[in-house]
């Protein structure tokens, strides 16, 4: 694990674009999975202010989401499709053929799991995937006691993660109570990997996720054993390390 420690956020921010920006410039057309969440939103500013002076070229470059919301419909200003369109895609020449999220309105979810990671696959996997991490140490949905082994999947949302969450909804009962997430297995086929972390309020779970144990009550544990992992974070983040 690589860990580059930033002055504040923005600086954090502005690191990851350009890793990202790196890694379109060496490949045009880069499979990208990428995060939703407060974390990611400056380092998709930073993205588009390299589109717009047109350091950036997103013509080719294909995404991957980590996760959406299960029941929740595209339009729904809470699902992740909405921030993903809101904070990059609409602001990007990216085409949008090239965009895969998961469908959270699907009824048969585990045929749209299978698709979802088959078109992946066919894809020539993920060149590169944007991970944030909650304070329960979990990385997209996958929550503590995960199963490493899984793929795309249904999940449950746990009790902190539904609170966490609910700042973004008018009431606790309006957060939807499970989602559908790549899977560890999934993430853990990406070729690289970049996790980003600021604030206080993730240091602990950074801690235990770059010094602990390797343990499914950490789902981000599992990231030691990748060969490919740049941690980025900002001075809160990296307190306790
Ligand atoms: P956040 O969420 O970026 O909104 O803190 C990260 C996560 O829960 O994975």
């Amino acid at each position: 694990m690589r860990i580059i420690v930033m002055d504040n956020y923005d600086e954090m921010s502005k690191k990851a674009a350009l890793m990202i920006a790196s890694q379109v410039m060496l490949k045009p057309n880069s499979v990208l999975g990428l995060a939703t969440g407060d974390t990611p939103i400056g380092m998709y500013k930073e993205l588009t202010k390299l589109y717009n002076k047109r350091d950036i070229d997103f013509k080719e470059v294909r995404t991957f989401n980590l996760d959406e919301y299960y029941g929740i419909n595209h339009e729904n200003h809470q699902s992740y499709y909405y921030f993903m369109n809101a904070n990059l895609f609409n602001n990007i020449n990216i085409v949008r053929e090239n965009i895969y999220m998961p469908n959270g309105m699907e009824k048969d979810v585990n045929t749209s799991c299978n698709e979802y990671e088959t078109k992946i696959k066919e894809l020539g996997g993920i060149d590169m995937q944007v991970l944030g991490i909650g304070g329960n140490g979990h990385i997209g949905f996958n929550e503590p006691n995960v199963n490493f082994e899984a793929e795309t999947h249904l999940v449950n949302l746990e009790e902190e993660t539904i609170k966490a969450n609910s700042r973004f909804f008018k009431s606790i009962n309006d957060v939807p109570v499970k989602a559908i997430s790549m899977g560890i297995k999934t993430i853990m086929n990406s070729k690289k990997i970049i996790l980003l972390a600021s604030g206080l309020n993730k240091a602990k779970a950074i801690e235990r996720a770059v010094n602990g144990k390797i343990n499914p009550n950490i789902p981000a544990s599992i990231l030691q054993l990748h060969n490919d992992v740049t941690i980025i974070l900002d001075k809160e983040a990296a307190s306790s390390l």
